[in-house]
């Protein structure tokens, strides 16, 4: 929302424009529990600043009679809630910026609305926050949650606190409650780096210490919240950095013009300067830096522009312009801080599609190193990362990436994650460093392809990735498969989940976490088999549509045949060949898939078999028609 101040027509229109180019600006977001008083507050900032539009204003009075809960008073809570009401009507959005501006300065708060999703909305809204508004409740004192944000708000990289212990009134406008909040505060946060912290009593609702002091609190003699606001002294953070442009789309308008379009996300450039194309290591200078408004001799940080360059280099959209001098880390494999936000756990293994400011690679945490615990900050043990949860984690890319640590570079060094299947953004993360064992692991180069040795077997390679539940007869099928295609002289492997569970994969128990592992060693063990020129026939449960994509994704072409075995839970536990389902039904087998594991049938598998009155001869047969239609060169 951009409000117009009230006095605008009296000034004329330049003179507020270069007055507002002037002033410094503040990015700043609020962070509390449930009911500490954030749209209260933020309410409270824009109707005393006078940054409402009169029909809101209107509104607000006549919702706050019928709705709110502030008896004869506004609820400024119906203000910033209403506002979320029309957000939500729209496309959905994370996080919305708010602009406001006083005499001294400029702000944009960040808010980050939805009490559930908290911990989501500030990691994706909060990374160019200079500042964060620690709102604690008087009468509930520092909560789990306020470390957790806080916490977050550390490693995020802002510098600046402002710990508004509010709702002051309810306490009686106590010193001594105050003080032991701000104590509170103080001894869990000493580790956490922040630049400052300013502890400041308040009531959003009675408007104490929030645009004006108040008499509530004598005791107290440092600045009210705005004015706080617009005085403390922010950092230029990019500016003096080295110059990064991570390029957003490469403009083509017509066959004489090729630019690439971005935002400087730190330092400064100039017509003649040497840049370097992060990737290749190419280096070419600049000949243009074109705006909508013209060209430009010079661009800093936070602009957008389009640069043109004096060779026709190969600059692809997630690729990165930088200083020749200073260059980023390029590397498929890191270490990161990551926060999850998601309801499904972040597991090990498991593959995610992970984003960078213009860039979008395949991902796997290779390694959970270690959970934090945000109220003690110890390091735990962990399998999978929990909502919530923050861990130092490896991750390996399926190509590589162009960043900064996270510490260098808000802008270059963070990501978020996102769910392949439910397209969710599902967890954030800040990158610490490029993990050197990856450079020096090489690629051998192989002379005799795979596709020389499938052609010596008179074949095309395949994955035949059997899928359903335990008893489906994924097995049987399988091997009837496997002896039609012997006898016509192709050559075969068969992976067996009770066998590999024997060897490769006797580690691993019927846990998610253990599955996701059990799915990915075996997707690697055929793609290596398919590699060399077999048709593999792959038969796991394979329960969770995310390990069986990522089987898919590592083969090539046309090589992988998703065969979904479907045959009803209740046939499967008649037939119970194995006496497992009995087991599971008594609950002396954890983890059984389809009763207490879930078990996420394909969507779209090539062959899709319903077993129940059909012999595996004739379910074979079906399988063999594909793959023969395959085989044809
Ligand atoms: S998967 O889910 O990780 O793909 P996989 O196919 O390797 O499972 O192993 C399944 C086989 O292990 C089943 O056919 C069954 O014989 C056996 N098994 C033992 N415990 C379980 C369990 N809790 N859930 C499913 N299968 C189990």
């Amino acid at each position: 929302m951009v409000a117009i101040a009230p006095d605008l027509p009296a000034k004329g229109i330049a003179d507020y424009l270069r007055e507002q180019e002037n002033k410094s600006l503040l990015r700043f977001l609020t962070c509390g529990s449930v009911d500490d008083g954030k749209s209260t507050l933020i309410g409270r900032l824009l109707y005393d600043t006078k940054l409402i539009f009169e029909d809101q204003l209107a509104a607000l009075e006549r919702d706050s009679r019928k709705h709110g809960t502030a008896g004869d008073d506004i609820d400024f809570a119906l203000l910033v809630d209403g506002l979320e009401a029309e957000r939500e009507q729209g496309i959905t959005i994370d996080v919305a910026y708010r602009f406001f501006a006083t005499d001294r300065r400029k702000f944009i708060v960040a808010d980050t609305p939805g009490h559930e999703e908290y911990t989501r909305n500030m990691a994706t809204g909060a990374s160019t926050a200079d500042l964060a508004v620690v709102l604690v409740d008087s009468r509930q004192g520092i909560l789990r949650q306020t470390r957790r944000h806080a916490y977050i708000a550390s490693l995020l990289g802002i510098r600046h606190i402002v710990l508004a212990v509010n709702k002051i009134d309810l306490v009686g406008y106590d010193l001594g409650v105050f003080d032991r909040i701000v104590e509170d505060f103080r001894s869990f946060a000493v580790d956490l780096g922040f630049a400052t912290i300013q502890p400041i009593p308040l009531s959003a609702r009675h408007g104490d210490n929030v645009t004006r002091g108040s008499e509530n609190t004598p005791w107290y003699g440092g600045p009210h919240l705005l004015e706080y606001l617009e005085t403390v002294p922010i950092e230029d953070a990019n500016l003096g950095k080295p110059f990064r442009f991570p390029v957003q789309y490469v403009s083509r308008p017509d066959l004489d013009f090729r630019g690439f379009a971005g935002q400087v996300a730190s330092g400064a450039i100039a017509v003649g300067d040497t840049v370097t194309v992060a990737k290749s290591g190419l280096s070419t200078r600049i000949k243009e830096i074109v705006t909508q408004d013209g060209s430009l001799d010079r661009a800093v940080e936070g602009q957008a522009v389009t640069l043109v360059l004096e060779d026709q280099l190969e600059v692809s959209r997630g690729n990165m312009l930088v200083s020749p001098t200073e260059r980023p880390h390029v590397a498929d494999q890191f270490q990161a801080h990551v926060i999850w936000f998601d309801a499904n756990p972040m597991i090990p293994g498991r593959s995610y599609i992970l984003r960078t400011e213009t860039d979008s690679v395949e991902a796997t945490v290779t390694a959970l190193k270690y959970e934090v615990d945000v109220n003690t900050f110890a390091h735990l043990a962990a399998k999978a990362l929990h909502m919530n949860g923050v861990a130092i984690c490896n991750f390996s890319t399926r190509s590589p990436l162009a960043f900064d640590s996270y510490s260098d570079n808000r802008i270059t060094g963070n990501f978020v994650l996102i769910d392949r299947m439910s397209n969710r953004t599902v967890g954030a993360g800040m990158i610490d460093f490029a993990l050197r064992r990856a450079e020096n692991v090489h690629w051998q180069a192989i002379e005799i392809d795979r596709k020389a040795r499938a052609a010596l077997k008179h074949q095309k390679a395949a994955v035949v990735w059997f899928t359903g539940l335990s008893g489906s007869g994924k097995s049987t099928v399988a091997n009837h498969l496997e002896k039609l295609l012997h006898a016509e002289g192709r050559h075969t492997y068969m992976l067996d989940g009770d066998n590999v569970r024997h060897g490769l994969n006797r580690d691993l128990g019927f846990t998610d976490e253990d599955r996701v592992e059990n799915i990915r060693r075996v997707a690697e063990v055929a793609k290596l088999m398919a590699d060399a020129g077999l048709i593999v026939l792959v038969s796991f449960i394979s329960p969770f549509r995310s390990e069986r994509r990522l089987a898919r994704d590592l083969m090539v072409d046309d090589e992988f045949i998703e065969v979904f075995v479907d045959t009803p839970i209740e046939e499967c536990a008649r037939r119970d060949p194995k006496g497992l389902y009995k087991k599971a039904m008594r609950g002396e087998l954890a983890n059984f898939t389809g009763i207490s594991s879930p078990y996420e049938a394909p969507e779209h598998p090539e062959v899709h078999l319903e077993t129940v009155g059909t012999d595996p001869d004739e379910l074979a047969m079906q399988i063999h028609a594909v793959l023969e239609s395959r085989m044809e060169p």
